[in-house]
């Protein structure tokens, strides 16, 4: 299938402004973009054809799936200048790779500076249908019950060091902005009395954390970034950059409408006019009237240390803080004179050689891989245990691994350590000051996999590391004959074209 990218003036909360765009072909791209959808072990072949044209934003892209660990296929996981230089605009690209053994709740967004911030941003899910039922006894789980988040913004995504705040909260594509006089149309999420639904909740957030609550309804939390979970119930869910979730509804409260609340930590917050929601519509409610419905404070909140996965091998390796087999302490700290972050002291900044492409050129230890003092040698069959101490500068960093999902043996809010059954996901808070999270996971993949704050502002002032995976390996890999071509195409480009 193509995933066509291009630009277009849209006003999905009543203010119009030019985005980057996916869809399926030029005529029908949207916000967010179309969702990806695939049973488990399917292949996809998504041939990415990039028609970009404004030249206000970058007009070169590529696309990351985010939390689907492309194993045997690094070359096409997407992050500009760790597998892949960026596609030219009049260009396509095909990434093919499989799910393999993971099913669950994904998304997929741009990976090359803040571009995703402009609109490049949809739902990626893979579905283990018969099993997923059996177990957790819902009914529905279709293209009409996956709930996107997002940070939206009336000017273009600065791309050095500006942190601007979000405008407006769409859920599915939908909101309004504090001052608009117009009430635009909200998401509406339609369902039937008596029905069990699986919703799948995904924050395509560039920055704030959003808690999420439905009035008048609990929710069974089941999934956390593509791993089941021991059922578990909240009213409210808090939710970062990058992460998602699934959670039962039982559709059975009075036949009504409900407000959907993403009240975000950053942007208009409160509540006035349908700010920052959607409407939950039971059949039989009116169709043309907004919710009246009002919030009970949240007392039984998602609290991430009691998401026990289903299956819980436990945390691999010496069951003891610092026993792993590599022990890696990650320093975050603010440079206030270069306005930018390092990890031990070192910014990350794109090399302009693709991390992947070194390693295939011969490079295969730290100090020969670039950007200096950011990638991290790791060797295969090792269980590595990462601790990353909270920093107080801006807000929780919610902090991202490609490759992998981790153990979170550490999480933030707690001092104690879990290696029995820690929950195990894909994005962590690493929460506030005296916070010290710590995960582990093992080296069974081979590749360059990026781990950076999801806060696409603070990746693009060098909060991030790159993790050179059994680089022998790497080495030998086969990325297809039209990867090789990108970098010499992107570097030939002139500054308008990129
Ligand atoms: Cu959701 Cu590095 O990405």
């Amino acid at each position: 299938t193509n995933l066509v990218i291009a630009n277009k003036v849209i006003a999905p909360d009543g203010f119009s402004r030019s985005a980057v765009l996916a869809g399926s072909s030029s005529s029908n791209v949207a916000f967010p973009g179309p969702l990806i959808r695939g049973n488990k072990g399917a292949r996809f072949r998504i041939n990415l054809v990039n028609q970009l044209s404004d030249t206000s934003m970058l007009k070169t892209t590529s696309i990351h799936w985010h939390g689907l660990f492309q194993a045997g296929t690094s070359w096409a996981d997407g992050p500009a200048f760790v597998t892949q230089c960026p596609i030219a605009s009049g260009d396509s690209f095909l990434y093919d790779f499989r799910s393999a053994d993971q099913a669950g709740t994904f998304w997929y967004h741009a990976h090359l500076s803040t571009q995703y911030c402009d609109g490049l941003r949809g739902a990626f899910v893979v579905y283990d249908h018969i099993r997923d039922r059996l177990k957790y006894g819902y009914l529905v789980d279709n293209e009409d019950t996956v709930i996107t988040l997002a940070d939206w913004y009336h000017t273009v995504a600065p791309q050095a060091g500006l942190v601007p705040t979000p405008d407006a909260t769409l859920i599915n594509g939908r909101g309004r902005y504090a001052g608009s006089d117009v009430a635009t149309p909200l998401a509406v999420i339609r369902v039937i009395w008596g029905i069990k639904y699986r919703f799948r909740l995904v924050s395509t957030s560039c920055d704030p954390f959003y808690d999420f609550s439905i009035d008048g309804h609990t929710m069974t939390v089941i999934e956390a970034d593509g791993i089941l979970t021991r059922p578990l119930q909240v009213d409210s869910i808090r939710v970062f950059a990058g992460q998602r979730y699934s959670f039962i509804l039982h559709a059975n409260k009075p036949i009504n409408n409900y407000w959907i609340r993403a009240e975000p930590n950053l942007g208009a917050r409160g509540f006035e006019g349908g700010i920052n929601s959607a409407i939950l519509r039971y059949i039989g409610a009116p169709r043309n009237r907004e919710p009246t419905t009002t919030q009970t404070p949240s007392t039984n909140p998602l609290v991430e240390a009691n998401l026990i996965p289903d299956r819980h091998p436990g945390a691999p390796g010496v069951p003891q803080v610092g026993a792993a087999d590599v022990n890696l302490n990650l320093a975050m700290a603010f440079n206030f004179a270069q306005l930018e972050f390092t990890i031990n002291g070192h910014p990350y900044t794109s090399p302009t050689s693709p991390v992947l492409l070194q390693i295939m050129s011969g490079a295969s230890s730290a100090t020969d891989l670039l950007p200096e003092g950011a990638v991290y040698v790791l060797p295969p069959n090792k269980v590595i245990e990462l601790s990353i101490p909270a920093l107080q500068i801006g807000q929780p960093h919610p902090f991202h691994l490609h490759g992998h999902a981790f153990d979170v043996i550490r999480s933030a809010g707690s001092t104690n350590y879990n290696f029995v059954n820690p929950p195990r996901r894909d994005v962590v808070s690493t929460g506030n000051v005296g916070d010290n999270v710590t995960i582990r996971f093992v080296t069974d993949n081979a590749g360059p996999w990026f781990l950076h704050c999801h806060i696409d502002w603070h990746l693009e002032i060098g909060l991030a590391v790159v993790f050179a995976e059994d680089v022998g390996k790497v080495s030998q890999a086969r990325p297809p004959p039209a990867w090789d071509a990108l970098c010499p195409k992107y570097d030939s480009l002139s500054p308008e074209e990129k």
